[in-house]
């Protein structure tokens, strides 16, 4: 049976819920795919795991220190790196090394991370295309809500006019609780961070830059656009009043963060902000946590989808989605090949 190795940097709740989910389905693997699919390392920022016959679940809590870096994974022999490392997209953040380092020797990389494709995804691209490994970012580009894929797959062949997506969950649930449940926006973040789905610094989701970041992963890697954080206009909902919560409700429009793309002139315009809809509109009825994308082509109209899981086993599901694909685009390969 044939064998792939896979190896995961960054290893806190998306990474660990990643190989738990890939372990659990390796009979999938095997039946589906006729792959021995083995986990051969996994690191966090100072520590970590390698076997090359194939970590099991029971190993995954006893990490050992000084394993860790891109060279940890160069060594361990893996054929696909999933990379779930912390996102910062102002520098890459760690994430970059270990992307870099596995795109330049050629292989297949599934990013989870955000922060390294917004900084340096054009370049990251180039080097997949030249070394011919392919890459993969579900996950980062809002994971268990389809937005690559159906560009990709489902409008393939049409041009994309406009994209307009609720991205963030966060944002979400607070403008939904602000709306529908006549909390300040202090008392609706306080009850998300109870909860543990908004960050102790919330700023990245709140202000719109991961509804931003997200954006331009969608207009890069799905539209070729070449943006940048410098081209955004960016805000957030962190300065909305009860009084705009209850003129909007007034006027029956349901306000929402909405990450905008807009093709003019040959040019893709971007945006993050607040617009509101009227409830007849499928995006004013996203509630909750829930995401969604609505993208309008040129020859098949609308296309709305809507979704959300429970994280971080949506996310690794998504990260996993690609796995799958990679395993067919490895067969395809094998077969023209041969
Ligand atoms: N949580 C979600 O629902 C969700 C959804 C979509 C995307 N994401 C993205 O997924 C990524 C991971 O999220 P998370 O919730 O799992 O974060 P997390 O719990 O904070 O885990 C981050 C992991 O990265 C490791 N790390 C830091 N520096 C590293 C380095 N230099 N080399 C290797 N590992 C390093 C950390 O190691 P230590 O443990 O040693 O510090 C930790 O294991 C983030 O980029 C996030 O934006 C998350």
């Amino acid at each position: 049976m044939n064998v792939v190795r896979v190896a995961i940097a960054g290893f806190g709740g998306v990474g660990r819920a990643t190989a738990n989910l890939l372990l659990s389905r390796r009979d999938r693997y095997r039946r589906v795919y006729g792959t021995d699919i083995r986990l051969v390392a996994v690191c966090g920022s100072r520590s970590g795991l390698a076997d090359a016959d194939g970590l099991e679940t029971g190993r995954l809590d006893a990490l050992e220190p000084g394993l860790s870096g891109p060279e940890f994974i160069e060594a361990s022999g893996a054929d696909i790196l999933i990379e779930a490392g912390p996102s910062d997209f102002r520098t890459g953040g760690p994430g970059l090394a270990y992307i870099r380092s596995s795109l330049s020797s050629g292989r297949d990389t599934i990013v989870i991370s955000k922060g390294a494709l917004v900084h340096s995804g054009p370049s990251l691209r180039a080097m997949a295309r030249s070394s011919g490994a392919l890459l993969k970012l579900s996950g980062a580009a809002a994971a268990a809500l389809p937005t690559l894929d159906l560009i990709e797959h489902s409008l393939k062949g049409c041009e994309v006019l406009e994209v307009e997506g609720i991205l963030n969950a966060t944002t979400n649930y607070l403008l939904d609780a602000m709306t529908t449940q006549n909390l300040g926006f202090d008392e609706a973040l306080g009850r998300a961070q109870a909860g543990g789905f908004a960050e102790a610094d919330p700023r990245n989701d709140t202000e719109g830059w991961d509804t931003a970041s997200k954006l331009i992963l969608i207009a890069n890697f799905g539209l070729d656009a070449g943006l940048t954080m410098d081209d955004l206009v960016v805000d957030g909902i962190q300065s909305i009043t009860e009084q705009q919560i209850e003129a909007w409700r007034k006027e029956q429009r349901v306000p929402k963060l909405v990450g905008s793309l807009i093709r003019t002139g040959g040019a893709i315009r971007a945006a993050v902000g607040v617009r509101t809809y009227p409830l007849s509109d499928p995006l004013a009825q996203v509630s909750g946590k829930n995401k969604a994308i609505r993208i309008t082509t040129d020859a098949m109209g609308e296309t709305i989808a809507i979704g959300s899981g429970t994280e971080p086993l949506a996310t690794a599901a998504a990260a996993l989605k690609d796995l799958e694909h990679i395993l067919t685009a490895r067969a395809a390969r094998a077969t023209a090949g041969s």
